[in-house]
């Protein structure tokens, strides 16, 4: 892997940020989104509390504020980025007397090394678009103690794509504010000068996104302005990936359910993992909108939404590949590709969500209406609400013995 293709910490190093930082003025309130989170994945305090803890990419360390907050023996944090290490130990020093039990590692995942392993591994908004995220999986997967837990996240192109149609937005607002003429490409464009175009757009549609806790502009260099040119992590995935020495264990949203008697459970029908991506890809549609619930659909039906999102997806992150002098002609294809894809998924999404097809129409109708070469209209009344369900968290727990010999 050459060194300019880093997932996150390139981008992060280059601009000297840790974009993840978390409101947590009130602390209170932090910590119980934090435990809400923790419960819904079956991580009780007890089960920090005196143990060994690994964090990779912990960012900024607020969300590690609640986990050391239950004393755990060690706790390993593993971050690449300088100013990610720089601000987890400020933070955690900042609030605790004592942070003896707190080893914060700068280091690259891929070169870090220890006989030590660990009862909860977790590592949150790391995994999805690095390079290889199976491999880089299974390596954290490798340092958790049998019986213990690990605690990760998914992203797929259904759950992130309003986010990822945002990213076309935001190049479309850039290449209007500069003239057509003039060539929009981030990597010609000054940074300050960027967030200042894209600020006012991004604080609107934030304000609809009920739950935010981050800043704006940290938002827009994480999900908008990064080039994000590794892959995602679908459940069914990550799942897969595991299931030799695995089983998932608990989920945010919390989906997993399992009416079977505890005593048929054993031998081959033990299928923790086959059943939860069964009941996961029954779901592909409920990650697309977070702003309801549908019941459940056809798998057949779920493969169809994540195919145009995987369509959608490839096309806009093109545009942090293509060429600078290539830009503005790839801007314009991209967007054309991305119509057609758009019509397709609000016919698709018309069978179920109203809501969710009008959000996408909206959007269809200012793309075509900018292709004939109009200003892009930022009053997005119906296409504003709409985020998916951005990534999701699992647990697993690793398998004891008498799992694995089985
Ligand atoms: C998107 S941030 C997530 C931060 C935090 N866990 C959260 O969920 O808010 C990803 C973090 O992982 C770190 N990271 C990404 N790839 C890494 C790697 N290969 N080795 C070490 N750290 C890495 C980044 O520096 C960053 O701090």
């Amino acid at each position: 892997m050459s060194k300019s293709q880093q997932a996150f910490l390139d981008y992060y190093k280059a601009h000297n940020i840790s974009p993840v930082a978390q409101d947590v003025s009130d602390l209170n309130k932090h910590f119980q989104r934090r435990n809400a989170l923790y419960r819904q994945c079956g991580l009780p305090s007890a089960l920090i509390k005196g143990k060994d803890i690994l964090e990779v990419g912990p960012g900024t360390g607020h969300n590690a504020l609640f986990t050391n907050s239950f004393a755990p023996k060690n706790y390993v944090l593993l971050d690449g980025n300088p100013k990610s290490c720089e601000e987890t130990e400020r933070n955690l020093q900042e609030h605790f007397d004592d942070c003896s039990n707190i080893n914060v590692i700068q280091s690259n995942f891929w070169d870090f090394e220890t006989e030590s392993k660990f009862d909860l591994v977790c590592c949150e908004g790391t995994i999805p678009w690095q390079n290889d995220p199976e491999a880089f999986l299974l390596k954290l997967s490798s340092f958790v103690k049998p019986g213990g837990l690990l605690l990760i996240t998914s992203s797929d192109a259904t759950s992130y794509l309003s986010e990822v149609l945002r990213r076309l937005i935001a190049r479309i607002i850039l290449s209007d504010s500069l003239g057509s003429e003039n060539n929009a490409h981030i990597s010609l464009l000054n940074t300050t000068d960027v967030l200042d175009t894209l600020r006012p757009f991004f604080t609107e549609q934030l304000s609809h996104l009920k739950g935010m806790s981050r800043n704006v502009d940290d938002w827009v260099h994480d999900n908008i302005l990064q080039p994000l040119f590794g892959k995602p992590l679908s459940i069914s995935q990550a799942i897969n990936t595991l299931s030799e020495n695995f089983d998932i264990y608990g989920s945010s949203p919390q989906t997993i359910t399992d009416w079977r008697w505890y005593k048929d459970i054993h031998g081959d029908n033990r299928n923790y993992n086959e059943r939860a991506v069964e009941l996961f890809s029954c779901q592909i549609h409920n990650m697309l909108d977070y702003r309801m619930v549908y019941p459940e659909q056809a798998a057949e039906f779920g493969d169809e939404i994540a195919k145009v999102a995987n369509e959608i997806m490839n096309n806009i992150f093109l545009l942090d590949k293509v060429a600078v002098d290539d830009y503005p002609s790839a801007l314009k294809t991209v967007v054309h590709s991305v119509s057609g894809s758009l019509s397709i998924l609000e016919k698709l999404t018309e069978k179920y969500s109203n809501e969710t097809s009008l959000s996408i129409q909206e959007l269809k109708q200012q793309l075509s209406c900018w292709s004939q070469g109009d200003k892009f209209n930022t009053h997005l009344l119906k296409f504003s609400p709409w985020f998916g369900r951005g990534q999701q968290y699992l647990s697993f727990t690793k398998k004891s013995w008498f799992e694995v010999t089985e």
